[in-house]
């Protein structure tokens, strides 16, 4: 089989390395990849949905995964089946349950699926008077894509006065920030939950732990995730039952209903209160660096799931009963300003885990920095402790001007 995967960072390291390490995999191709894709395949630098189709026609492609949400929320999957080429991954109406979160709150209220109340938001004054009413703190989202900076937590009136103007009048993240979500703050620990949607039915995987702050001790900005942990320790089977009962089945209810119905994957990200499990949002695609934990336990061959998916089959996904940790190694500034092009050293002394390059290129015989992260090491044991002492060791050797990681990966 020859494959193309769309995207470019340590998720898409990842599927790389479990696809390439498939025998029925004869060839794969990465747009655009990084320095791990580029010693698997070929990275290409085809980018826009009509470049994506073409370079997929003439390289004979059989299957196509997409890694991040752009391309889909673009409608990579109708362009790519309107030609008859099989791909992996949500329809563009179905994307937008990613891309908009005013439609995706509006689905979770018209399904019951339990989620933080809140309203949407069309205009400047409308969203004046939401937030004079209400309480705090309260949370603030662009409706549409922003990078994953697009959610203001908000304590006073006088931050979310000034949130709504960066939004909506000086239009900081551009037209994303015309309609806003402002919804009810909610307290507790997140939980990622991937699936694969066969048309009718999703099948999940463990529960994983992201770290998203960049500090220790879940201080400072948000970021795209600094580490992993999977199974998460948190989320126990009552959670699991209730997820299932107040999230899932709805969900599935929602897409029929709607026929937003598609093949590829679904990832609900989690809120987990005292009084249970809220959605607080879905993103249509793999998370970063969630996949990373997910595939090293994941007993069932991918290609086997998303084969079957494709074909409307039905699926029994199984995991060891192992542990997964994954570090993500940052440069410096992150997520803010970052200079790149700093040589990575040390890599020959990774010893128990696997490194997934991210923000990487190989050129000629190094390896440099390319992005805010860097590279994620992973590495499995019988116990958390086990994998993180793996993780964090190998940490030590690989070095490059200005990087940083979190100390608190999997210290529960
Ligand atoms: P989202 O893109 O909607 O998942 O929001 C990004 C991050 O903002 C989440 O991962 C949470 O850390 C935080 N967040 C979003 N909504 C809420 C909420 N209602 N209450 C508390 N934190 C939230
Ligand atoms: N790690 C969260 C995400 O991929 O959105």
């Amino acid at each position: 089989m020859r494959i193309l995967i769309v995207g470019e960072g340590g998720r898409e390291s990842a599927l790389a390395k479990n696809l390439h390490a498939d025998s029925r995999v004869t060839k794969m191709f990465f747009a655009k990849g990084n320095a791990t894709t580029e010693s698997l395949g070929k990275n290409v630098p085809e980018s826009s949905v009509v470049e994506l189709r073409n370079l997929a026609i003439k390289e004979q492609i059989d299957l196509t995964i997409v890694g991040p949400e752009a391309p889909l929320v673009e409608g990579i999957v109708d362009e790519f089946r309107h030609h008859g080429l099989r791909i992996f991954g949500a329809k563009q109406r179905a994307a937008h349950l990613e891309g908009s979160k005013a439609f995706s709150k509006k689905f979770m209220q018209t399904y019951n699926i339990k989620t933080a109340s809140a309203q949407v938001v069309d205009s400047y004054e409308a969203a004046k008077t939401c937030i004079e009413k209400h309480a705090y703190p309260l949370v603030i989202k662009a409706s549409g894509l922003a990078g994953g900076k697009g959610v203001v937590i908000c304590d006073t009136l006088a931050e979310a006065q000034a949130t709504i103007h960066d939004f909506m009048i000086r239009r900081i993240y551009g037209d994303a920030g015309i309609q806003l979500v402002i919804e009810e703050y909610l307290e507790g620990f997140e939980a990622s939950i991937i699936g694969f949607s066969n048309g009718s039915s999703i099948f999940t995987c463990i529960p994983v732990k992201d770290y998203k702050k960049v500090s220790d001790g879940d201080r400072g900005a948000n970021t795209g995730g600094m580490g992993s942990v999977a199974p998460s320790p948190q989320f126990t089977q009552q959670h699991q039952a209730d997820f299932e009962a107040n999230i899932l089945k709805p969900t599935l209810e929602g897409l029929r209903a709607e026929l937003l119905d598609f093949k590829g994957f679904i990832f609900f990200g989690l809120m987990v209160t005292k009084k249970g499990c809220y959605l607080l949002e879905y993103n249509m695609r793999m998370g970063d660096p969630e996949t990373q934990v997910i595939l090293p336990l994941m007993e069932n061959k991918l290609l086997d799931v998303i084969e079957d998916c494709l074909d409307g089959k039905e699926v029994e996904l199984k995991f060891s009963d192992k542990k997964a940790v994954c570090l993500v190694m940052c440069s410096g500034g992150y997520p803010r300003n970052i200079e790149t092009g700093f040589e990575i050293h040390g890599l020959d002394q990774v010893k128990q885990s696997e490194v997934l390059f991210a923000g990487a290129a190989q050129r000629a015989d190094k390896v440099v920095t390319t992005g805010g992260r860097v590279l994620c090491l992973v590495a499995t044991g019988a116990t958390y402790e086990e994998a993180r002492e793996k993780v964090y060791k190998d940490a030590i050797p690989v070095n490059f001007d200005y990087a940083f990681y979190r100390e608190d990966i999997a210290k529960f």
